[in-house]
């Protein structure tokens, strides 16, 4: 697939396919992860594949938790209708584990340590990019606690779980959505 393509046309999935997917396929993404760019090159990701349906059911659980306090602190009525069945539907779901002590100089300044997050973005985006390419539907999920992650992944404190990436073959087509035009977001100097 050209790449442009795959960048322009890969989409939230948030609807899958019972089906497993390949084992070689599975390292193929975490192949594309581990070439993103990072600070120092400090390569400050690990990643927890798990496709156990009691693992996926606590955090399923766990996220729920999360989802019912955002609801309450938020009152966002979209919320509402807002599942997360694609959880404990997907064959797959990754975990990406940043590690803090693995940023770059960005610890000595004001912002404070945030790059090694950056640098597991990037690795995010190309694990989402290679499953599209596979024919692998992706979701990049958020809605969870960290102490809750940690504690059913077995995550220790000075590592931070930033996401789960579900993954799986799309159930359906997903539907378009679109972009601002990106010259109303550039600047020329
Ligand atoms: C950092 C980040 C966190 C996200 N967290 C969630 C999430 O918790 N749940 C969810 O359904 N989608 C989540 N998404 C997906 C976005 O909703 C989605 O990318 C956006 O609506 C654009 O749609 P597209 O990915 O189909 O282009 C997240 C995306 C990013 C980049």
């Amino acid at each position: 697939m050209e790449l442009f393509e795959a960048i322009r046309n890969r989409r939230s999935c948030r609807q899958f396919l019972p089906e497993p997917i390949e084992e070689p396929t599975i390292r193929q993404i975490l192949e594309a992860a581990s070439w993103a760019p990072s600070p120092l090159n400090g390569q400050p990701w690990e990643f927890i594949v798990i496709t156990g349906t009691e693992t996926k059911t606590a955090l399923r659980k766990a996220a729920e938790k999360c989802h019912r306090w955002a609801l309450e602190k938020s009152g966002w009525k979209w919320l509402d209708g807002y599942r997360m069945d694609f959880l404990t539907q997907a064959p797959v779901l990754i975990a990406v584990v940043g590690d803090p002590r693995k940023t770059g100089v960005d610890m000595f300044q004001e912002e404070g340590t945030v790059a090694y997050q950056h640098a597991c973005a990037a690795a995010i985006q190309n694990m989402l990019l290679a499953a599209h390419a596979a024919g692998i539907g992706t979701l990049w999920f958020t809605f969870f606690e960290k102490t809750d992650v940690r504690r059913i992944l077995g995550i220790p404190p000075e590592k931070t779980p930033l996401a789960l990436i579900c993954a799986g073959r799309p159930a359906r087509d997903t539907a378009p959505i679109p972009r601002k035009d990106v010259r109303t977001k550039t600047t020329y100097l």
